[in-house]
C-alpha cells in the first residue's frame, strides 16, 4: 500500500490562535480556487488511471471536478478527498488558498516532502487524514494534531523533535504502541497528552527520563501491563491520567498528584 509522507508545518491550534497574522493571507475566490487546485495538479507526477488529465479541466466548474467537493452558493471548495487515487507528487503552497476547505483526505497516495506552512492559513480545517501522523521540521516546540482523526502510528521519526516542549495527539485513531523513544525528549518537554486513542501495550519506562514533564495524559487508550516505577522520577509532573486503560500496580509514591 502506498505511503504518504509529509513535514508538517508549525502546527495549528495554539501558535495560530495566539499569532493569527503570522501569514499574509491574500484575497481568495473561487477563481483562486481553481487555480490552486491546477497548481496541485501539475505537482501530481504520476496518475495511474488518468483521473486528473481529463477531468480537471478548466471548461467545466471545479466543483464537479472528481475528489472535490464544492458550496452550491458561493462555489468554494469545501473538501478534498484524493483517497486512495494512487497519485504521487508534491503538495504545493497554493493549497493553502483555499480558504473555505474544511475537510482534507490524502490517504492511501504517495504524496512526499513537506507540507507547505501555508496550510495553516486553512481556519476552516476540521478534517485532515494522511494516513499517517506528518512529521514536522526537527526545530518543532509545539506539536499539536488534535482531532484530526490521524490514523496510523505514532513514527519513531517524531522523538527527534530535541525541541519539543508540547506532543498533543489527543483524540486521533493512532494505535500501536508508545515507542521507547519517547524517552529521548529528555529536558525539553513538559506536556504529552496521547488521550482518546487506540495507543496499546505498556506503558514505556523511558518515560521516567522526562525530567521536566509538568503533564502527562495516556487516558482512554488500550495501554496494559504495569505502571512503571520510574514515573517516579518525574519530579515536576503536576498532572497524571492514566484512567480507562487496562493497566495494574500502583501510581509511583515519591510525588503527591
Ligand atoms: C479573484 O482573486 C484574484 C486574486 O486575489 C483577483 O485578481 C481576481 O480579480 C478575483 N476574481 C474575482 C472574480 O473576484
Ligand atoms: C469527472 O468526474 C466526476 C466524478 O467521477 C464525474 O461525475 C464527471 O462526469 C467527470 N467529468 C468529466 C469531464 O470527465
Ligand atoms: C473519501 O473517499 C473515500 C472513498 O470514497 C471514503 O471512504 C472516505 O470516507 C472519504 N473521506 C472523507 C473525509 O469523507
Ligand atoms: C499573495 O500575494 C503576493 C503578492 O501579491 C504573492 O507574491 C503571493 O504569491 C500570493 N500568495 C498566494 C498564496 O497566492
Ligand atoms: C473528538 O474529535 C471529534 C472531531 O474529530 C469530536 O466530534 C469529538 O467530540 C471529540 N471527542 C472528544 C472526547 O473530545
Ligand atoms: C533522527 O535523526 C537522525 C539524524 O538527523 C536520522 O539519522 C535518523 O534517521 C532520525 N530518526 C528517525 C526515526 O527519523
Ligand atoms: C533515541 O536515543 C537513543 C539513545 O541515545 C538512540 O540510540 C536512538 O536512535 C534515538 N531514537 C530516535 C528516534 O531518535
Ligand atoms: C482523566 O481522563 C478521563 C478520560 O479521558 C476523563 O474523563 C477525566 O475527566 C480525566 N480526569 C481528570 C481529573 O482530568
Ligand atoms: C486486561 O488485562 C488482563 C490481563 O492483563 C486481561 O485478562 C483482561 O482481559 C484485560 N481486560 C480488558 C478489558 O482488555
Amino acid at each position: 500500500m502506498a505511503k504518504t509522507s509529509f513535514l508538517l508545518p508549525l502546527m495549528f491550534l495554539l501558535l495560530f490562535a495566539n499569532y493569527g497574522a503570522i501569514f499574509s493571507v491574500n484575497s481568495s475566490n473561487a477563481t483562486t480556487d481553481q487555480s490552486a487546485l491546477l497548481e496541485l495538479k501539475s505537482h501530481i507526477s504520476h496518475d495511474p488511471y488518468n483521473l486528473l488529465a481529463t477531468n480537471w479541466s478548466t471548461s467545466i466548474s471545479v466543483c464537479d471536478w472528481i475528489g472535490i467537493t464544492g458550496g452550491s452558493r458561493h462555489h468554494r471548495v469545501t473538501a478534498l478527498n484524493l483517497s486512495s487515487m494512487d497519485f504521487r507528487g508534491t503538495i504545493p503552497s497554493q493549497l493553502g488558498s483555499l480558504s473555505f476547505l474544511a475537510s482534507l483526505d490524502f490517504r492511501h497516495n504517495s504524496f512526499h516532502g513537506s507540507l507547505p506552512t501555508e496550510l495553516a492559513n486553512l481556519h476552516q480545517l476540521k478534517y485532515l487524514n494522511f494516513g499517517r501522523v506528518p512529521s514536522p521540521p526537527p526545530s518543532l516546540q509545539l506539536y499539536d494534531v488534535s482531532e484530526n482523526n490521524l490514523a496510523g502510528e505514532f513514527p519513531a521519526s517524531l522523538c527527534n523533535l530535541s525541541a519539543l516542549s508540547v506532543l498533543n495527539l489527543n483524540n486521533n485513531s493512532l494505535g500501536g504502541t508508545i515507542p521507547k523513544c519517547i524517552g529521548n525528549f529528555s529536558s525539553s518537554l513538559l506536556e504529552i497528552d496521547l488521550r482518546n486513542n487506540n495507543f496499546h501495550g505498556p506503558i514505556p519506562c523511558s518515560l521516567g527520563e522526562l525530567s521536566e514533564l509538568e503533564s502527562l495524559d495516556l487516558s482512554s487508550n488500550n495501554l496494559h501491563g504495569r505502571i512503571p516505577t520510574e514515573l517516579k522520577n518525574l519530579g515536576f509532573l503536576a498532572v497524571l491520567n492514566l484512567s480507562q486503560n487496562n493497566l495494574t500496580g500502583h501510581i509511583p509514591q515519591g510525588k503527591q498528584f
